[in-house]
């Protein structure tokens, strides 16, 4: 078994005037990886920021940070060169969002970043699936794209549980109301790579949240590979 706990805390419910601290502030509490939220107020009916704000973010973070870009656009393939020459370690963009994601994923890979595919709740896990011996990471939203502080969708995990199962070595990432009430469920179904927003942004101690969602999510990992 290959992959790890990671976690991603996604900065957009944090104060955006101060967006290259609260991502230092993230990292110094322990956070695995950033996942940053980009939306064209198209796809999803918000707007955040594109590649300028993420090579300030880079500019200022260094070159060490894992900036998951969470693509939430039409036309993914716009974006992939100015993403890369931005600094983005990985770009996630949505299937619902393209007709031909094999050019999608190769142009990605060509220009250097990992390459992550997302699904919202109403696509099935099995129209991802084609696609999953070709990318890094696979997500499933566990809350309808857009905006931060939604309810989590308990019936989002016998996707990654099927996920799981199809590909054991795969990185599987849950996004979407995820935080200490939530994350049994996800890392029993077999997540690796857990987006959470408002359960560490909102709290005065985010970095214990940080450790008990990573603490979870490596138990049900070493569990699941003791029943191997
Ligand atoms: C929602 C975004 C999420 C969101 C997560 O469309 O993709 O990353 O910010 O925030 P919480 O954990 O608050 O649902
Ligand atoms: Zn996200």
């Amino acid at each position: 078994m290959s992959y790890t706990a990671k976690i991603g805390p996604s900065i957009l419910n944090s104060d955006l005037a101060c967006l290259g601290a609260e991502c230092s502030r993230m990292l110094d509490c322990g956070a695995d990886y950033l996942h940053l939220d980009v939306m064209d107020g198209h796809f999803v009916p918000n707007i955040t920021f594109g590649p300028p704000v993420v090579e300030c973010l880079r500019t200022q973070l260094g070159p060490q940070p894992f900036f998951d870009m969470h693509m939430m656009v039409s036309r993914p393939e716009q974006w992939v060169r100015p993403m890369a020459a931005a600094g983005a370690s990985q770009y996630t963009f949505h299937l619902e969002a393209t007709s031909n994601p094999g050019p999608l994923i190769k142009d990605i890979r060509e220009s250097g970043m990992k390459v992550g595919l997302g699904i919202k709740p109403g696509t099935t896990v099995e129209e991802l699936a084609p696609w999953a011996a070709q990318i890094d990471m696979a997500l499933v939203m566990t809350v309808e794209p857009g905006f931060g502080g939604q309810k989590f969708m308990e019936d989002m995990m016998p996707k990654v549980n099927w996920l799981r199962t199809q590909f054991p070595s795969l990185d599987i990432e849950v996004d979407g109301g995820v935080g200490p009430d939530s994350i049994h469920k996800c890392a029993e179904a077999g997540a690796n790579m857990i987006v959470s927003g408002s359960a560490i942004m909102k709290s005065a101690d985010p970095r214990s949240v940080i450790s008990l969602l990573r603490a979870a999510c490596a138990e049900a990992i070493q569990k699941r590979s003791l029943d191997r």
